[in-house]
């Protein structure tokens, strides 16, 4: 057993150095629950030794995110922090206490999701919001009013409010923003941000407020500090109508529960609905809902008594790091996986987590045979956050991303402006098997029955080796493949040559042109006449286009200058693939701006196909017929639609006479 003088000496600097980098870098190094546990050890240690115990220990006091570069205020009501256990019991002595306390009177608790964020207080006087102010160390914040005036809900103006009132909650980041910033760092070869709160920390305190409002944060408030006059409010229930009548982003659910164990109830409940919520929720607080009690009850130095948080177990956990696989993406990119020993994480098996990239493998010195701690935060693939060096095994070495590259056989160049690895030729088996599976996709051509199974033996049998060429195979190519018969190859055929109709879009997706996803292919197919003037495009007329930035006109610029790009287009034109976008055809398409009702099968087209073709025409396509329907195009001279048409005085085609129409602009 360490002198507990030694040991509450080291704990206290522990604590201290774990606060810098929570607080004031916003990165911390280590888990909440582990950070818990330290002070849950330093607060026994100087309860028994109340000898050693001072006022100035970080077991008695909340942090401090201030920095130099911002001005600091008073709050008018000290922002303190909560009591919490992770226990259960605990949380029903925390009850006992307060029946103790109030043996005559009748207890109600307000059960509210902890939301984990960064905390925010906001000062509105005469109804009009006069500053943001950080936690700080709980008694002095800094001012950001700059860097988060701009969050959706954050009102300037309250009707029918105190004359003072300081309100309280949480500013936090939702994950598809936050992934949608590590995907352009990525990108630009910059290193990752490590979590959701970890960056909305960040960005609450950057210099540049342009920068920080370009990053969206949102907001979600709960509580308040002083108001004036004083007992505005009589319960903390009314506080959340109040804030809600006010247009405040507010908690999405709380519960009032009149005694503990109903509180306990509670949470569970949250426990089982909290990963529908839009912000990250790591446990409960419970607070006694009269404020009057409140009051009375009182506060410790750090943390009120009439309030305590039980926190949810951290979905995060160590397990064995077995290997690290390489995985090719549909550009030739080369994304490094961790494939673990099987792990349980907030409810799931997991055994693989992503690493992104070879900067965050060296960053971490992360190695197969090492020990890690995963985490898996709401919908986020599993990561791993670092390596407990401890149980690292003596024979361990780095990993080299190019010698692994080189053993499995895989030729690839590091990107001089980024962190990846990408396969040299375009030619290579891997490369184009992944290339050609995303083309053949879902969001991309949608070809029926092509999938990585039958991709993996045209490329093996050197029957594809391009793009393109899946437009050269024949039906008698195609049953020499395993498990092919005269129908299913025949299938396969029709799927791909009716791929030639599809939207442009979904070709610029298919293309595999780097960063650019299905939104911005969408966003080309919208703002362009033809592939062929996306092909001709300035970079200055790409970054015109709203939604793509400069990352991605370069690199659309850069993949249609490829000579073999040029080549595969050329190839693609000739086999008659639809080059016209959205836009043209409905500017200029034979059906350009006409309702087109379908009715019974035709002779040589599906339903799915006929609605394409009249898309890329320019056409609308609807259920029904009505006065407003141009065309209805049938596979039969009966049915109800038809007669309705007749009535009508509608044009009926039939499929000859649709496909007359569509040759006809
Ligand atoms: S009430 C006197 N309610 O968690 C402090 N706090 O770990 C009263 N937090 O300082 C705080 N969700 O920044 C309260 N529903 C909630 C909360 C909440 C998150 C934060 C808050 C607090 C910290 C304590």
């Amino acid at each position: 057993m360490p002198d507990p003088k030694n040991e509450i000496a080291r704990l206290r600097a522990l604590i201290a150095q774990h606060d810098r980098h929570y607080y004031k870098d916003a990165q911390p190094v280590i888990g909440d629950q582990a950070y818990d546990k330290i002070k849950a050890d330093l607060a026994e240690l100087e309860r028994t030794h109340p000898e050693i115990s001072s006022t100035k220990s970080p077991s008695q006091s909340v942090g401090d995110d201030r920095l130099e570069a911002f001005k600091s205020y008073r709050h008018r009501l000290p922002m303190l922090s909560l009591d919490n256990t992770y226990n259960p019991e605990e949380l029903i002595e925390f009850g006992r206490r307060l029946e103790k306390r109030f043996s005559e009177q009748s207890l109600t608790y307000l059960v509210e999701p902890k939301i984990d964020g960064v905390a925010v207080s906001l000062t509105y006087e005469a109804g009009k919001l006069v500053r943001a102010l950080s936690r700080g160390n709980g008694v002095e914040g800094d001012d950001i009013t700059q860097n988060v005036n701009h969050i959706e809900g954050l009102t300037d103006r309250i009707e029918d409010a105190p004359s003072v009132i300081e309100i309280r909650g949480e500013i936090y980041m939702r994950h598809v923003e936050f992934e949608r910033i590590n995907t352009e760092r990525e990108t630009e070869g910059k290193a990752l941000y490590a979590n959701p709160r970890n960056l909305a920390a960040g960005t609450i305190k950057l210099l540049d407020p342009l920068e920080s409002n370009r990053r969206k944060l949102d907001l979600v408030l709960y509580g308040i500090g002083a108001t004036e006059p004083t007992n505005f409010f009589s319960t903390q229930s009314e506080i959340q109508q109040k804030l809600k009548d006010w247009k405040f982003p507010v908690l999405e659910k709380f519960w009032i529960a009149s005694s503990i164990e109903e509180s306990w109830e509670c949470i569970e409940k949250l426990n089982s609905i909290r990963q529908s919520f839009s912000y990250p929720t790591d446990g409960a607080v419970i607070k006694l809902n009269n404020i009057a009690q409140q009051r009375e009850a009182g506060f410790t130095s750090k943390s009120p008594r009439w309030a305590i948080s039980y926190k949810f177990e951290a979905e995060r956990a160590e397990t064995l790091l077995r290997n690290i696989s390489l995985q090719i993406g549909r550009t030739g990119a080369v994304t490094p996986v961790a494939i673990l020993d099987p792990v349980q994480l907030a409810g799931t098996t997991v055994s693989r987590a992503t690493l992104h990239n070879e900067d965050e493998i060296l960053r971490k010195d992360i190695r197969p045979g090492d020990t890690v701690l995963v985490q898996k935060a709401g919908e986020i693939i599993p990561q791993v956050l670092g390596v407990n060096l401890e149980k690292r095994p003596p024979d361990s070495q780095a990993f080299d991303f190019g010698d692994h590259l080189k053993e499995l056989g895989i030729e690839a160049q590091r990107d001089p402006d980024q962190a990846v690895w990408r396969i040299v030729g375009k030619e290579d088996p891997i490369r184009l098997k992944r290339a050609l599976e995303h083309y053949a996709g879902r969001s991309c051509m949608d070809i029926d029955n092509l999938g990585i199974a039958v991709i993996e033996q045209l490329v093996n049998r050197g029957l594809v080796t391009t793009i393109p060429e899946l437009y050269t195979l024949s039906q008698t190519d195609v049953l020499t493949l395993e498990k092919f018969a005269e129908k299913s190859a025949q299938n396969l055929i029709t799927a791909i040559e009716s791929s030639k109709n599809r939207e442009l879009w979904k070709l610029i997706h298919g293309l595999g042109i780097p960063h650019v996803g299905k939104q911005s292919s969408k966003d080309l197919d919208t703002n362009f006449d033809s592939l062929d003037t996306i092909c001709e495009a300035t970079t200055e007329q790409l970054e015109a286009v709203e939604g793509l930035g400069s990352i991605m006109a370069q690199s659309i610029k850069n993949w249609f200058s490829d000579i073999d790009n040029k080549e595969l287009i050329t190839q693609l034109k000739s086999h008659g693939l639809n080059f016209k976008s959205s836009r043209q055809a409905h500017l200029g398409g034979a059906l350009s701006n006409k309702t087109i009702a379908l009715t019974g099968s035709l002779p040589s087209m599906t339903r799915d196909e006929a609605t394409q073709l009249i898309e890329a025409a320019g056409g609308r396509t609807s259920s029904t017929v009505s006065k407003k329907t141009d065309y209805l195009l049938c596979g039969e001279a009966s049915g109800s639609k038809y007669i309705k048409a007749e009535k009508l005085n509608i044009a009926i085609l039939d499929e000859i006479a649709f496909r007359r129409l569509l040759d006809s602009e």
